[in-house]
């Protein structure tokens, strides 16, 4: 658990013709990583960006890149994104075979220094992630179906947060907990009251006109939401 939330804006929504003043400016105005979405047209229908531009963000910043693997074959593709600069990577449990895989792809990151979650789409339940639930560094709550920006917030999403408190709870344990898909001001307190740490956001902040201040008012939101739940 962070101490406060953050925010980790999606540069899916960003301009990608001006990427790099766009990061600058995101870091300036209070995120705390970047999330960088990996779609391969094949576990998602859509395709985005790959390994080049995360050694780009690696080179130009100094921010933590998220690296979210929407991809079918993360065993094989892992080492490239590790060796791209990633702080952190995201699989899909959807994507892994079996325990052994999942164990070789943690495995690779902690060889790598690179902190390493396990995410479940909307359809997945919690119970799948459960047993690894000590080698995570943080959990990722798909509450859209992965593969688009600017969907809507899935209700009930908040429920799979508080079961991943829980699980951690009885482990012992205290992964972060990260939500992506649909959240802005009317959704961040929700998922953050149930204990979400780092709330995902592509439309609601680097679609909007003022990328800094969307991202500081959803912050003092979730924030607030936070506090009052934890009172
Ligand atoms: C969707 C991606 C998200 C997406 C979120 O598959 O994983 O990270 O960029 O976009 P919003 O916040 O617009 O739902
Ligand atoms: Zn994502």
């Amino acid at each position: 658990m962070f101490e406060q939330v953050q925010i980790a804006p999606s540069i899916l929504s960003a301009n990608f013709m001006s990427l790099g003043s766009e990061v600058e400016r995101l870091e300036r105005a209070g995120a705390g990583m970047l999330h960088v979405d990996v779609m391969d047209g094949h576990f998602v229908p859509n395709l985005s960006m790959g390994v080049p531009v995360v050694k780009q963000l690696a080179k130009t910043t100094s921010f933590p890149l998220d690296v979210h693997l929407m991809i079918s074959n993360p065993l094989y593709q892992l080492p490239w994104f590790l060796e791209a600069g990633a702080n952190l990577v995201t699989v899909h449990i959807e994507a892994l075979q079996n325990e052994e895989e999942v164990r070789k792809a943690y495995e690779m990151a902690h060889n790598a220094g690179v902190k390493f979650a396990l995410s479940v789409k909307p359809k997945t339940p919690v119970s799948e992630i459960a047993s690894f639930i000590e080698l995570l560094d943080m959990v990722l709550i798909m509450s859209v179906e992965p593969g688009f920006s600017g969907q809507s917030y899935i209700e009930g999403s908040d429920a799979k947060v508080a079961e991943v408190v829980q699980i951690a709870q009885s482990a012992g344990v205290s992964p972060l907990i990260q939500v992506d898909g649909g959240i802005g001001l009317k959704t961040a307190p929700i998922v953050c009251a149930a204990g979400a740490d780092v709330l995902v956001c592509g439309n609601a902040v680097c679609g909007a006109p003022d990328p800094a201040r969307a991202l500081q008012d959803i912050l003092s939101v979730a924030e607030s939401a936070r506090k009052e739940a934890l009172q």
